[in-house]
């Protein structure tokens, strides 16, 4: 496991960035799963840009978001779909876009539909991730099977309260489409991104506590090739015995 502290979130994510990019030139990478949410917002700016000015080429790799509320209509604001492709997706050249659409009524063929694609592309190259304040990866909450499938799964309050606030309308969904742990976990390489202090627990936690399904990122562990990226705040509650491994 490779990891960096950075010293604000800003630098986190010019770090993400530089990081990204050295992998996307190595031609190692084809699909790569996406995450929405706060974190990577910057990530995904400072992306744009760089394609903007001609530095970065999309051409080659293949997108797939890896959540999606449940139900809900891909062009709404709320959507995961439309932050995406704000964000990113519709913004520079990927070849091709992948996501899971929760207005599909019959969510049973949606996933296994979603499950079935990742498979036939060979799998994730790499996966980009933020962590839930509940330790959660993609949208697999505490309690998630280690083994878990693309799936339909009922939201945490935690998640529902924090979500809440980056939500414009009416109730949020109390459900969700998400990768597993299995398609997330199986994919070549993994970057962990993680800004604030909200986020210090389970970087701490996720760093040196058990392995366990009541913490979804904790598996995240033995992943062979992982890079976590933070900034100092959400690396406040690291022991020193594991800082001084890092440093
Ligand atoms: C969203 C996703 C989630 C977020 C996590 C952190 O697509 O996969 O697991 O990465 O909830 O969200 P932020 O970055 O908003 O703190």
């Amino acid at each position: 496991m490779k990891i960096f502290i950075e010293k604000n979130y800003e630098l986190l994510s010019s770090k993400a960035v530089l990081r990204f990019k050295k992998i996307l030139e190595s031609k190692k990478v084809k699909n790569i799963a996406f995450p929405t949410g706060n974190t990577p917002k910057l990530f995904y700016r400072k992306l744009v840009e760089l394609y903007k000015k001609g530095k970065i080429d999309f051409s080659k790799i293949s997108g797939f978001l890896i959540d999606e509320y449940y139900p809900m209509k891909k062009d709404s604001k709320d959507s995961f779909n439309y932050y995406i492709s704000n964000n990113f997706f519709a913004l520079v050249n990927l070849k091709e876009k992948y996501s899971l659409n929760g207005s599909n009524l019959d969510f049973i063929s949606e996933c296994r539909s979603y499950k079935e694609l990742i498979e036939k592309k060979g799998g994730l190259d790499m996966a980009i991730l933020g962590i839930g304040e509940n330790g959660h990866i993609g949208f697999n909450e505490p309690g998630s099977e280690l083994n878990s499938r693309v799936r339909l799964v009922e939201l945490k309050n935690t998640t529902l309260d924090l979500n809440r606030a980056k939500y414009e309308a009416g109730p949020i969904p109390r459900y969700a489409l998400t990768m597993g742990i299995y398609e997330i976990f199986r994919a070549k390489r993994i970057m962990l991104l993680a800004s604030g202090k909200s986020k210090s627990e389970r970087v701490r936690d996720f760093l040196n506590g058990p392995i366990s399904r009541d913490l979804p990122v904790s598996v995240l562990r033995l992943h062979p090739d992982i890079e976590v990226i933070i900034d100092k705040e959400a690396a406040v509650l690291i022991e020193d015995k594991i800082m001084n491994l890092i440093n």
